[in-house]
């Protein structure tokens, strides 16, 4: 069956590669990006490569609640119902703690927050689909998060950004294993939830934050090593399809 897939953070890297896999596929594929441009860029160019036409845009800036409600309120107006949804954009932030417009910590809110929120805007949604899944993205660097201080969320009184990633991918994968339970607890037994680990792959991530000159220079040169994008976005395609 031809799925509807929606996939945040298809602008660059990895999101893009997958898009492109799955409309490929011939699945709907609904690029998601903060930068209309960038995002009908990204359509029109999958679009001429795949001869797949069922590919379309939307735009949020998630480091915007409101924008994330937005999002997903457009999305019921032009879909009645969501296959998959791939909560796939995310970053790492520079050295020093950046807040958004009402002052939350960045890496907070599109690592873990927002992909949350649009997550719950969806269910109903996903509900439609004969069987849905949510896919969330984490990273092998939960492994080395530090103890998570639950009075300190939001790294007010300590923050660095090689603290800050890998908490957020930890809680990725404890809210996705709760969601989990949570989806069955509410009756929603044809939506899964599933987490990943991409692996480490070439992309932009992590490039453009000034995270000091020796991370910095580790990241470079980290790049001529890592997995290129498009075997970096073969997990995600897998868990978008595979029976
Ligand atoms: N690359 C790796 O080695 C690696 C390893 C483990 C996990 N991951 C995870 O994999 C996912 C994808 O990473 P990637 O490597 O593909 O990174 P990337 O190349 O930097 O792409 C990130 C995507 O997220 C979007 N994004 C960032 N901030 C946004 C915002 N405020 N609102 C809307 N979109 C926003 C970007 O859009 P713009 O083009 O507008 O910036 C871009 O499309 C992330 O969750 C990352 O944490 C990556």
């Amino acid at each position: 069956m031809k799925k509807i897939i929606l996939i945040t953070g298809t602008t660059a890297g990895i999101g893009k590669v997958a898009a492109k896999a799955l409309a490929k596929q011939g699945h709907t594929v609904i690029i998601h990006g903060r930068n209309k441009d960038n995002a009908q860029a990204v359509c029109k160019e999958i679009k001429s490569e795949t001869g797949n036409n069922n590919v379309d845009t939307i735009i949020a800036d998630l480091f915007s609640f409101a924008d994330v409600k937005r999002m997903s309120e457009e999305f019921k107006v032009r879909y009645e119902r969501l296959d998959v949804l791939i909560n796939n954009a995310g970053a790492l932030f520079g050295k020093y703690r950046e807040t958004t417009t009402v002052g939350l910590e960045k890496t907070m809110v599109l690592n873990v927050f927002s992909p949350l929120l649009l997550t719950e805007f969806l269910l109903d949604v996903l509900e439609k689909s004969p069987s849905a899944r949510i896919i969330n993205t984490s990273s092998a660097t939960h492994k080395i998060a530090e103890k998570p201080n639950f009075s300190d969320m939001q790294h007010e009184k300590n923050y660095s950004s090689t603290g800050a990633y890998p908490l957020s991918k930890l809680y990725t994968i404890w809210l996705t294993r709760h969601l989990a339970v949570e989806l069955k607890k509410r009756g929603l037994k044809k939506i899964t939830a599933n987490v990943l680990n991409p692996g480490v792959v070439a992309t932009r991530f992590g490039q453009d934050s000034d995270k000091g000159f020796i991370n910095n220079m580790i990241f470079k040169i980290a790049l001529l090593f890592m997995t290129k994008p498009d075997e970096g976005a073969a997990t995600t395609v897998y868990l978008a399809t595979s029976q």
